[in-house]
Order: C-alpha cells, then structure tokens, then sequence
C-alpha cells in the first residue's frame, strides 16, 4: 500500500497541503534517506519518512486509551464545550481519530478513541455483547433485589435494558457490567430501582481496564497486544 507524499505529511498534521509542497520544495523531506520534492511521489507506508532529518511516525491507524476527567464533552468538536478532542495533540484529530461511543459530560473513566469506524462501530454494537464495567456510586443503599432485578433486564421507558451483573461494593457503590451503551443507560438503569447515581466512572471496556497509571485527562496510544485483543473483541482482523 502506497500514499501520495503530500497526502501523507498534511494527514499527519504538519502543514497545510500547500505548506507541505514547499517543505517538499525545500528539500526538507527524505523518503528512505532520497530527498523527494515530488508532492504526487507515491510513499509505501512502511517507508522511512524523515523532515529535517528526523524520523516521522507515519502510521496512520491509531487506537488511544483516555482518562476522560469530569467537565468535557465526548464528541469529535462542538462550538461551546470542550471536548475530549482537545485533550489530544493536533495530530489524533488530524489523522481522523474518533471516541469509540460515549460517555457523559460528568462520567469519568476509559474513553477508547481510533482511526477505525468499524473497529468503533462494532465495539458498541450491542450484538457483539463487549462488556463495558463501571462503577456507580448511588443514593439510597444497594441490595440484593437490585441485584436480581439487574440480572433479568431493567425495564426502561422505550427499552428493556440486557441483562445486566451488579456487585455490591458497600451499600452505596456498585460495579455493573453492561454490553450495550444507550444514551443513559446505566443511569437510568439505576435510576429506575430507585437509586439514583451520584457519580459513574467507567472501569474497563471490552479486554482493557483503564490504566492506573493514567491521570484523568491523561492518554496512551494502545499496545500491540490491546489492539490485537480489542480487534478480536470485536471480531475484526487487526
Ligand atoms: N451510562 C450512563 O448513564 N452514562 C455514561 O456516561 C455511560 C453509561
């Protein structure tokens, strides 16, 4: 597989595809180790691209854990809130980079983002059963009539939630874990027993748990073996 140079250095955020011809004019781009000045210049993917003679990272399939802390918004921009988009160097956005679903304005947790719509499609698709785990914190007390209740499927005013596991942690948190992610969902779910959640954050998605070593507001790109483990997740070849 192959990309047009100019194509290439303007996906990864460098310049405007005009600033790019005239870094390429310049003479500022190697492509293993030979000048090119040529914006059409047909660039493999796995090839060495270096500007000023440092070494680009070139790949343009990206998957990213985020802390996503309390106060931004999921989505890929909006003209008043801040989004978790500004969370991220320029370049994640440049490369078309997406949240996989959503979370809350007030949620906190893990936010997966990618490049893939297939991969972000299919791993909120509720048909592919991937397990979202969260941690609620409610008002009232927690029991085993909500666990019951849970397992056999809340529900809802326009839909009856799947089944869903409840663990009681003390008699004000619980971990749930759901594979499905409507707008709400574990909110209302709890909401619906009478305990209202006063705080959620989300633990885990699908194989990975958010990693301790994240501040909120912090992200990672995924290892090789998370994103062979997410591909499998959602029943894709990586
Ligand atoms: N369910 C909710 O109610 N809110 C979230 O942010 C995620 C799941």
């Amino acid at each position: 597989m192959s990309v047009r140079l100019d194509k290439l250095l303007s996906r990864l955020g460098l310049a405007s595809r005009s600033g790019v011809k005239d870094m390429l004019k310049a003479g500022r781009v190697r492509v293993n180790g030979e000048i090119i000045r040529d914006p059409s210049f047909q660039t493999p993917l796995e090839a060495e691209v270096a500007l000023d003679g440092k070494l680009l990272d070139t790949r343009l399939d990206r998957h990213l854990m985020l802390y996503k802390p309390a106060g931004v918004l999921t989505a890929r921009e909006d003209p008043r809130q801040k989004t978790v988009m500004e969370l991220l160097p320029p370049l994640y956005t440049a490369l078309g980079c997406m949240p996989v679903g959503r979370l809350d304005k007030d949620t906190t947790g893990i936010l997966l983002l990618t490049t893939d719509g297939e991969l972000a499609h299919r791993l909120i698709s509720p048909d592919r059963h991937v397990d979202k785990v969260y941690e609620a914190r409610v008002e009232g007390c927690l029991n085993d009539s909500d666990i019951q209740l849970f397992a056999r499927g809340i529900p809802l005013k326009d839909f009856t939630a799947l089944p869903a596991k409840l663990e009681i942690l003390s008699p004000d948190t619980g971990r749930v874990t759901v594979q499905e992610g409507k707008y709400h969902q574990v909110k209302r779910m709890f909401g619906a027993v009478g305990k209202p959640v006063i705080a959620l954050h989300r633990l885990s998605f699908g194989p990975l748990p958010l990693d301790d070593g994240l501040a909120p507001g912090q992200f990672r790109e995924l290892t090789e073996g998370e994103t062979a483990a997410l591909y499998e997740a959602a029943g894709l070849n990586a």
